[in-house]
């Protein structure tokens, strides 16, 4: 049976007088792609902040396998296997696509930065297998013919590859994407899922904001729901489908969130 790698309990977060994540709680499993769904404003970022070191939360406990990691920094989570990436696209636009990969082989390290400075023998060892490991991302995400152009200068959804492909880089146990499909068209959309389907193959658990309903109920394990930052319903994506409080929250309403 899958255990649970991730447990959020009675997770609080605000800012000023306005709460954002009210006593959220929930259970992701190893091997999950679990999908976080919500209206705008509804908290779902800001949850995704308090796992990963973003935000600490006021109250409750963010359990990763059985170690208690809110408020610990943001690398400190990392090393734990813990990546994200972001709502909207953070890549170094001027940088090749390889030099991006290579980014988050660098966060990886960056302990043994001082190595790097002072070139050492054992640091350039490092660098080699850094490469290799960002070949393999390349081959992975059918990258490589895009090796060496600048990341800026690619379309939108091989943008997102690429970020994704800086993210595996890290070799996460858990993947978190917040609104990976933002701004894809319906043929990267169906890429971008085949690809998370691929990650999940490869053993990592992945969690994820998503805005896209078809994607969602297509790709999903789990769901959980969030309005007002409270958890408002969770489920297969059947069942959340059939949820009465579900479809008055959200899938009644049309709303876009284009941030
Ligand atoms: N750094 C911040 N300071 C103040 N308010 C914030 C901050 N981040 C988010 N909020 C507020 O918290 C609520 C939840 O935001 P967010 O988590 O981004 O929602 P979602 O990702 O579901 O659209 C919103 O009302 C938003 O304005
Ligand atoms: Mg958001």
């Amino acid at each position: 049976m899958a255990r649970n790698e991730l447990i959020l309990s009675d997770v609080t977060k605000r800012f000023g007088g306005l709460t954002a994540v009210d006593a959220l709680s929930l259970k992701v499993e190893e091997g999950q792609i679990y999908g976080v769904i919500g209206p705008n404003g509804a908290g779902k970022t800001t949850v995704f902040n308090c796992i990963t070191g973003i935000y600490k939360s006021e109250e409750g406990s963010v359990n990763w396998r059985g170690e208690e990691i809110r408020g610990l920094t943001p690398y400190q989570i990392v090393d734990r296997g813990i990546v994200r990436t972001f709502q909207t696209i953070r890549l170094f636009s001027q940088m090749s696509v390889a030099e991006n990969i290579m980014s988050g082989r660098h966060i990886k390290s960056s302990q043994k930065l001082w190595h790097g400075i002072i070139h050492t023998a054992a640091s350039r060892r490092d660098e080699l297998f850094n490469w290799h490991k960002v070949e393999e991302q390349l081959d992975f995400f059918d990258l490589g013919e895009f090796a060496a152009t600048p990341t800026g200068s690619l379309p939108y959804g091989i943008q997102r590859r690429v970020e994704m492909a800086r993210a595996l880089a890290v070799e996460p146990t858990l993947l978190i994407l917040d609104e990976p499909a933002a701004g894809l068209n319906d043929k990267e959309t169906l890429e971008l899922l085949e690809t998370i389907f691929k990650i999940r193959g490869k053993g990592v658990t992945v969690l994820l904001i998503e805005h896209d309903m078809d994607m969602v109920m297509e790709m999903t394990d789990y769901l959980a729901v969030i309005n007002f930052g409270k958890l408002i319903a969770e489920g297969t994506p059947a069942e959340i489908q059939q949820n009465p409080a579900v479809i008055e929250a959200y899938l009644g309403s049309e709303d876009d969130d284009d941030e």
